[in-house]
């Protein structure tokens, strides 16, 4: 919990991540995946603010497309990674990926067909920025770790 607390921001009403203290892993190409997944949540925590003061829904629909699209491929390409390491615990990860890709499909299916912004504000300030904070620094990390390690003893990468 102290490490969150480092890295996630208090900015008027929405809690932010700071893209500089997020958890880092030994592999850039994740890291850079995930600073751009970072970037994406932080607009969409705007383009709730900008709701909540009275703008139009319209910025925030397309968004909530284009996150859905980068989880999957963020998601693939870590998949990727651990099958062409072998990572013993590929089937865990995969799996996790799998149930947090289905809440967040129904999250922004349900604000889709509802347009109700509080079940989705709360998704996105505090249930996936908890998330992704435990799962970089558990799954996310020991994969890296493990596909660096592989790449270094010169396993088929
Ligand atoms: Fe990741
Ligand atoms: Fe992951």
């Amino acid at each position: 919990m102290i490490k969150i607390v480092k890295y996630l921001q208090i900015k008027v009403a929405a809690m932010l991540y700071s893209p500089e203290n997020m958890p880092r892993v030994a592999r850039e190409d994740m890291n850079h995946t995930h600073e751009e997944e970072v970037a994406l949540v932080n607009r969409i925590a705007d383009a709730i603010e900008a709701l909540e003061l009275g703008d139009s829904r319209g910025d925030l629909v397309p968004l909530l497309d284009e996150w859905l699209a980068h989880t999957r491929a963020h998601f693939d390409s870590e998949h990727a990674i651990m099958e062409a390491c072998g990572f013993p615990a590929y089937a865990v990860h995969r799996g996790e990926h799998e149930r947090v890709f289905e809440i967040l499909t129904q999250v922004i299916e349900r604000y889709r067909k509802e347009g109700e912004l509080a079940p989705l504000k709360q998704f996105v300030m505090e249930t996936w920025p908890n998330w992704f904070d435990n799962h970089v620094n558990t799954m996310d990390f020991a994969t890296a770790h493990f596909a660096n390690m592989a790449e270094q003893q010169g396993k088929p990468f």
